[in-house]
C-alpha cells in the first residue's frame, strides 16, 4: 500500500480546529497542514509572542490562510477554563488536537493548581480542555478529539502510578514524563467509551510521532542529550513534518474508528509513514481507564457531563 501523506488529507473546508501546542514542533506542522486542507485552524500557545509568531509563518507560506492564535497555558485551569469560555461562542468545533507537552522536567515542578508539572500539563490539563470544550464538539456533526501520545507511554513504569499518581514520594522525571503520555492513551479510551455509551458521535482517537527533532529534547530534559539519546536521535530520528503525519492522519483520516492508534511504521515506530498500531498493553487496561478519569473529575474538579454549575463551581472556588 502507498505511503501515507499530507496528499491524503482530504478536504477540510468549513472544519474548525484546535491544535494545542501549536507554535513549535508537532502542533505547528499540524496547524500548518490542517490550515493547508482548508480549515480554520485557532493555534494555542501559552506565550502570545510564540503565538503570534507561529500563526505568521503559517501566513506566509499561506497567504490565505485562516489561522488565529489563542492563548491557552495547560498548567493553569484558570486558563484552561478562560479558553474554553473564549472560544464558547464559535458555531461549532470539529476538531481537537491534544498535543501540547513538555518531557522529562530535571526536578519537581508545580503548575498553578499544585499539580506535577509533566503530568498536569501533558495530562490533566487536556482532560479538564477536552471535557469543557464538549459541548461545543457536540455542535458538530462529526467531532474528533486527537490525543498526542508518545512511544514512552509504553515505558518507566508502564502503569498508573496510582498510590503516587503525583510523584510527591519519589520523583523520576522520565517515569513521570511516560505515565502522562500513557495517561493520554487511557483517557483516549475512556472518552471513546463514555461517548458511545451516551451516543455522543464524537471520535476519539491518537497518535505519536516516533521520534521528532524538535524543542521537546532541548527544552526538556534541562541537559544535553546522552550519548546513547543522540546516537538514536541522529540515526532514528525525522523533521517535525513528518512527525505530524500520525498525528493528521488519526485527525483527518475518514476511514479510523475511535480507539485506534497511528505511529510511524518504521524500525520501532520512530520514523516512517504513519500506520494504524496496536495500542501498548498498559493502555488497554480498560479498569485503570475509568480510575483514572474518576481521579481526574476529582483533582481538575471539571466532571462529565460539563455542566454550567461546573463552570459556576470553578469560579467560586
Ligand atoms: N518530538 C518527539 O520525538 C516526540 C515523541 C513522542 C511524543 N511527542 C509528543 O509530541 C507532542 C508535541 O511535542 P513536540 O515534539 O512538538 O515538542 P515542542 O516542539 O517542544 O512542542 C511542545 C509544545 O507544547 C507547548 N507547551 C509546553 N507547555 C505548555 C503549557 N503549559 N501550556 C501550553 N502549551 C505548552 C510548547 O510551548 P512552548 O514553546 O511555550 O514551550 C510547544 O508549543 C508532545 O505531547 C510530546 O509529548 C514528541
Amino acid at each position: 500500500m502507498a505511503a501515507w501523506t499530507t496528499h491524503n488529507i482530504p478536504s477540510q473546508a468549513g472544519k474548525l480546529a484546535v491544535v494545542t501546542g501549536a507554535n513549535s514542533g508537532i502542533g505547528w506542522n499540524t496547524a500548518l497542514e490542517l490550515a493547508r486542507a482548508g480549515a480554520s485552524v485557532i493555534l494555542t500557545a501559552r506565550s502570545r509572542e510564540k503565538g503570534e509568531d507561529a500563526v505568521h509563518r503559517i501566513q506566509r507560506l499561506l497567504p490565505s490562510a485562516q489561522v488565529r492564535y489563542e492563548q491557552l497555558d495547560l498548567a493553569s485551569l484558570a486558563s484552561v477554563h478562560g479558553f474554553a469560555a473564549k472560544i464558547g461562542s464559535e458555531l461549532k468545533l470539529d476538531l481537537l488536537v491534544n498535543n501540547a507537552g513538555v518531557m522529562r522536567i530535571p526536578t519537581r515542578e508545580l503548575t498553578e493548581d499544585g499539580f506535577e508539572k509533566q503530568f498536569g500539563t501533558n495530562y490533566l490539563g487536556h482532560f479538564a480542555l477536552t471535557l469543557l470544550l464538549l459541548p461545543l464538539l457536540q455542535r458538530s456533526p462529526a467531532p474528533r478529539v486527537t490525543s498526542v501520545s508518545s512511544g514512552a507511554a509504553s515505558m518507566g513504569l508502564k502503569k498508573i502510578n496510582f498510590d503516587d499518581l503525583q510523584f510527591e514520594k519519589t520523583y523520576a522525571p522520565w517515569k513521570v514524563y511516560c505515565q502522562s503520555k500513557l495517561a493520554n492513551l487511557l483517557f483516549m479510551q475512556e472518552l471513546a467509551r463514555r461517548s458511545a455509551a451516551q451516543g455522543i458521535p464524537l471520535l476519539s482517537n491518537a497518535a505519536h510521532p516516533g521520534w521528532a527533532s524538535t524543542n521537546l529534547q532541548s527544552s526538556g530534559p534541562g541537559r544535553p542529550l546522552n550519548r546513547f539519546e543522540n546516537f538514536i536521535q541522529n540515526r532514528f530520528s525525522q523533521n517535525s513534518a513528518q512527525g505530524a503525519l500520525p498525528t493528521l492522519r488519526a485527525a483527518t483520516a475518514p476511514d479510523t474508528r475511535s480507539g485506534e492508534y497511528f505511529a510511524p511504521g518504521g524500525t520501532l515506530q520512530l520514523t516512517g509513514s504513519p500506520i494504524l498500531v496496536p495500542l501498548p498493553k498498559p493502555a488497554q487496561n480498560s479498569e485503570a481507564a475509568r480510575k483514572l478519569w474518576d481521579v481526574s473529575e476529582q483533582l481538575t474538579k471539571v466532571e462529565w457531563p460539563v455542566t454550567n454549575s461546573t463552570r459556576a463551581a470553578f469560579l467560586r472556588s
